[in-house]
């Protein structure tokens, strides 16, 4: 059944105390990853939910979103956008900011990576605060892409950061919460 197999998965994540600061304990998915059946089954499930629903663009937010959208857009027979740090794409971008515990960091896309009225899946692998997200999805109304839906393999449910989402009328899905 789903809830034992999602289970299963959950135990294929390790969490590493004190990374990359102390006091933080870090969700690392590289034993997921590196589990045949798991990460095949973590891509059918995200995948299987949108399967005829025309998705055109998975758009993937650096870097561990990365391996996630790559798949997912794979499965989907689906494009792939990326997100990326400030100052790693070669192109005409447009960035958005947000705010870190201390300070701000920012986005980028290339401004031709979500054409106009595109339907678009946004993908990473957490959602803490949901900050990041936000300004993923600022990047995509900018360049007029149709958001069908905001998918994340964690979800860090005790921080909120679904509601930031939500909130913009999108749709959240998460595979594993904690
Ligand atoms: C982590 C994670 C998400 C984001 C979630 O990325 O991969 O992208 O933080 O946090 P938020 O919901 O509070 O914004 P990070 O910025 O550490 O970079 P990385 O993916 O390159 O490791
Ligand atoms: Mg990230």
């Amino acid at each position: 059944n789903v809830e034992a197999e999602i289970n299963q998965l959950k135990a294929l994540i390790r969490d590493v105390p004190d990374f990359p600061k102390p006091g933080i304990v870090f969700k690392d998915i590289t034993p997921l990853l590196g589990t045949p059946w798991a990460f095949q089954k973590v891509i059918d499930y995200m995948g299987n939910r949108y399967v005829g629903s025309g998705v055109e663009v998975v758009v993937g937010i650096e870097s561990r979103g990365f391996i996630l959208a790559s798949a997912l857009a794979y499965k989907l027979g689906a494009g792939l956008a990326i997100i990326r740090k400030p100052g790693k794409l070669p192109y005409k971008t447009v960035s958005a900011s947000y705010t870190l515990e201390y300070g701000e960091d920012s986005i980028e896309i290339h401004e031709d990576a979500v054409r106009r009225g595109t339907k678009v899946v946004l993908v990473d692998d957490v959602l803490a605060t949901g900050g990041t997200m936000s300004a993923a999805i600022d990047l995509v109304e900018k360049l007029g892409g149709d958001i069908v839906g905001v998918d994340f393999l964690i979800e860090l449910t005790f921080l909120g950061g679904r509601e930031k989402i939500t909130s913009r009328g999108y749709p959240v899905f998460s595979l594993i919460k904690f």
